[in-house]
């Protein structure tokens, strides 16, 4: 969701931050804006859009001032229209204390009524511009910006990842966080501040992460920790795991195709190290401590939202047929507001590429009071989720730029599938069985480079469909959630109408929708129900509809049922998914690319949605 950069060093602020900023416009965003400090006074500059707009108004108005201290700030809106006022920064009646902000102040209402009882006058519809009018507040009496933000921050509730800047105190920079996260960069002599780790790569790769409650003090010199009730942290300096390589578009027009074709590596990385294929087992270190709560489990729980929601799915097929763990998957926000059953013997696994989701995050510590072992498979390293949890697994995708996750979720399934053997070993499944299924794995990533061979045959068919209003996308067993993540990402980024649905589910319902000009894509591996779902394609022909079918490439009988055939290479049942979506998050590219639509940031979308 929203961007934040800091900066304070010798170098010309203004580029850092607009770089900055740039790096971070696949959270998702609707405005922009900066605040620099200059000769005492503070510079503010914001405008609804992109950051492009921003850096065409500031040269247009010849405006590329030089500064030494300064903050940028992408919004995505929660309270107040995406417009120029209702931007970030924020600044106090007398624009000497500036505020940009990620989160939601719940009471900010009663203090703004309060504070403009006292005189203060409000220019935005946020919640965040309350913060600059309290810290001025408090500043009036205590003069030590430190200590006023910490003041402030023990008045309002909700949530925040903030920074603040003051004309009085130009040598620093204020950052708090609370539920929304935000690193700490260590230059020579500068610092930085970021709500992630893509903003500052290019210049540290020293951070420090920001607990909830803390307050940091950044100056060029270093920097300064304590919880809001002024208790002094000593915080340990990390280092960040990805290059700048990473996190560019290295050739590809979108991030969302290179990320699509780095499958065979993330994937390969998501075994590296874990996978003994000859040993027929898995070797899964951040498990170890936690073996015999997961072995003596009553159940499993895994929880997440949207992709990592439809992993979880994948997962439960798997844990069930393959290690026979009762499992059960839940939407992380149902799951945190229904009172849910927990005990100690659950072990509930949280599923998320950013680690951060707030929904997500709100149900592991719901768990987590609850007794329940929590266990994390995340992707970004050193994330809220992933420090919070008691154990887990990093997916190892490396970092996921395009606002639709791709390699992060073939990643989760990878990683599922290995939790999967590990217990199904532990439980007694023999060596030999389990060679079988650790070299249909091992084969996977290759089994993925195949399919990037022939994409032509997907390319058309966007250009066929390109018009249509609706989509459906049907599957059965373990690609049922395939079925729901093809729909997913169909609407997230080309804006066509979707629905995912278990295939035989369809006449329930779905297909009164079927006439002669809905495409419906099947996933249809030849697997043991392989016969039930060309059941359900007949009856789809049946009423004209038009068929694109995801077939084996051996699979003859498929070509006179379906319109269209998609071939994927065949593999172990349960494994299916990791391949058949390859082909469904192509369409949905090239849907997207057809239709002229923005691949990587899609209208509305927050790459990691940190509110409720
Ligand atoms: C995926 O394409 C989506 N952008 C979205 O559904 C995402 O998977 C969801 O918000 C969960 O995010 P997380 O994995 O970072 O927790």
């Amino acid at each position: 969701m929203c961007g934040i950069v800091g900066y304070i060093g010798p170098k010309d602020t203004l580029p850092i931050l607009i770089e900055g900023l740039k790096r971070l416009e696949y959270r998702g965003y609707d405005s922009a804006g900066i605040a620099l400090s200059i000769n005492g006074e503070i510079l503010v500059r914001k405008k609804a859009g992109k950051v492009a707009d921003l850096v065409a108004d500031l040269k247009k108005s010849n405006e590329l001032p030089h500064a030494h201290l300064g903050m940028g700030h992408t919004r995505w809106a929660t309270h107040g229209e995406p417009n120029d006022i209702n931007a970030h920064p924020h600044v106090d009646c007398q624009g000497e204390i500036a505020v940009i902000h990620n989160g939601i102040i719940e009471n900010y209402l009663a203090i703004k009524t309060r504070l403009k009882q006292r005189g203060h006058v409000f220019q935005s519809e946020t919640d965040t511009e309350i913060l600059a009018h309290l810290i001025e507040e408090i500043y009036k009496t205590k003069k030590d910006l430190f200590a006023a933000v910490r003041l402030a921050l023990r008045e309002v509730r909700g949530t925040y990842g903030l920074v603040v800047l003051s004309s009085h105190e130009p040598d620093k920079l204020i950052a708090a966080r609370m539920g929304s996260p935000l690193i700490l960069g260590l230059g020579d002599g500068e610092g930085f501040v970021a709500a992630d780790a893509a903003a500052i790569i290019a210049h540290t790769r020293q951070v420090v992460y920001l607990n909830d409650g803390e307050v940091a003090e950044v100056t060029a010199r270093g920097f300064e920790t304590k919880t809001i009730y002024d208790v002094s942290i000593d915080k340990a300096i990390e280092e960040i795991t990805f290059d700048l390589s990473q996190i560019e578009r290295g050739g590809y027009e979108h991030f969302m195709m290179k990320e699509i074709h780095e499958q065979p590596e993330t994937i390969r990385n998501a075994m590296r190290g874990r996978l003994l294929v000859e040993e027929g087992n898995v070797r899964l270190g951040g498990l170890d401590h936690v073996r015999d709560k997961l072995l003596g489990a009553r159940r499993v729980i895994i929880i997440g939202c949207g992709t990592s929601w439809h992993a979880g799915l994948v997962g439960e097929y798997m844990l069930e047929h393959i290690a026979k763990v009762p499992t059960e998957v839940e939407y992380a926000s149902e799951f945190r507001y229904r009172s849910p059953v927990i005990t100690n013997n659950d072990v509930v696994f949280l599923i998320s590429q950013s680690g951060e989701t707030a929904d997500t995050l709100a149900a592991l510590r719901e768990a987590k009071a609850k007794g329940a072992t929590v266990l994390g498979i995340v992707n970004v390293v050193g994330s809220s989720i992933a420090r919070e949890s008691q154990g887990g697994v990093y997916v190892h995708a490396g970092p996921e730029i395009g606002v639709a996750s791709t390699k992060a979720f073939t990643s989760q399934l990878t990683t599922l599938a290995l939790i999967t053997l590990m217990i199904a070993r532990e439980k007694g499944m023999k060596k030999e069985e389990a060679v079988v299924l650790t070299r249909e794995l091992d084969a996977i990533p290759g089994k993925v480079s195949q399919i990037f061979t022939n994409v032509e045959p997907i390319r058309a068919l966007a250009r066929e469909f390109r018009d249509s209003k609706n989509f459906l996308f049907l599957g059965r067993g373990a690609n049922f959630p395939v079925a729901l993540e093809g729909a997913l990402k169909l609407k997230e980024i080309s804006y066509i109408h979707a629905e995912g649905y278990p295939a035989a589910e369809m006449k329930h319902g779905p297909i009164a929708l079927i006439d002669e000009k809905m495409p419906v894509v099947f996933v249809v591996p030849k697997d043991s129900i392989y016969e039930k779902v060309i059941s359900n394609i007949q009856e789809v022909r049946a009423r004209k509809g038009r068929i694109i079918a995801i077939a084996n490439e051996d699979d003859h009988e498929i070509n006179s049922m379906a319109d269209y055939v998609i071939r994927v290479p065949r593999t172990y049942g349960f494994f299916g998914p990791i391949l058949n979506v390859i082909p469904l998050q192509l369409l949905a590219y090239y849907m997207a690319v057809e239709r002229g639509c923005n691949v990587d940031q899609p209208r509305n979308l927050a790459k990691s949605v940190t509110v409720e």
